[in-house]
């Protein structure tokens, strides 16, 4: 569970709500500046706001540079930092496609390995509510691939997702949750499926073409 209330930031995020149940995947999208990297932050609690945000389980931003968020000499000790209880890292490396990688330095790995890694560290930790930023930046098609099946795994696992981005055209389709961020306000939320067709996308700056249902890259 995750509940955002009248969430105000300096002038940048304005009476932002909502609520997801666990197990959501939510797609917040707009525009470059619309606040989603700054609502994410405050999310996960970086920022000083006002209004409130409650969750039940412990919750993890991946930054959308993973350079920034990678610290290890190796992806094993990557994987390890600050980890009390290592058991678990060997059978999230092999779930992320990075046992072969254990022993590489991070910054030898390509844009779609590190931005695996970069999740990795999440559920490792223990995560069950991820903060995605801009989650698909900088990587090309297979790495995209790649990421997608990640998420998918994640949702069938009953992790709660919280994915911005200004390309909806890639992931849309497995979200159930649809908020739409323009100026620092939601414009409009609601269940994706529902939400999708009434949207006047173009007017608040983001590419919506076709249908919901081929909004997926895979
Ligand atoms: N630390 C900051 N101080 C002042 N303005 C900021 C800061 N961070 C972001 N902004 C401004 O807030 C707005 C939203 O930024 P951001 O959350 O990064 O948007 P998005 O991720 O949707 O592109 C932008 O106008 C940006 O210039
Ligand atoms: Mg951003």
């Amino acid at each position: 569970m995750l509940q955002v209330r009248d969430l105000c930031y300096k002038n940048i995020l304005h009476d932002v709500s909502f609520s997801l149940q666990r197990g959501s995947f939510c797609v917040v999208a707009g525009a470059n500046a619309s606040g989603k990297t700054t609502l994410l932050r405050c999310i996960k609690g970086l920022y000083k706001h006002d209004g409130d945000v409650e969750m039940d389980e412990k919750c993890f931003l991946v930054f959308q540079d993973p350079d920034t968020q990678i610290i290890g000499s190796t992806v094993e000790k990557d994987l390890g930092f600050g980890i009390e209880d290592k058991s678990r890292i060997a059978q999230v490396a092999s779930a992320f496609g990075l046992e072969g990688l254990m022993d590489r330095k991070p910054s030898t790995l390509s844009g779609g390995e590190k931005r695996r890694l970069a999740i990795a560290d999440a559920i490792v930790s223990g995560a069950r509510i991820l903060l995605l930023d801009e989650i698909f930046s900088n990587l090309d098609y297979p790495s995209i691939r790649m990421v997608i099946k990640t998420l998918k795994d994640l949702r069938d696992d009953g992790v709660t997702i919280v994915l911005v981005t200004h390309e909806i055209e890639k992931v849309l389709a497995l979200s159930d949750y649809l908020v739409i961020l323009d100026h620092g306000r939601i414009a409009h939320q609601g269940r994706t499926e529902e939400l999708f067709s009434l949207v006047d996308w173009e007017a608040h700056g983001i590419r919506a073409k076709g249908k919901l249902e081929s909004m997926l890259w895979q």
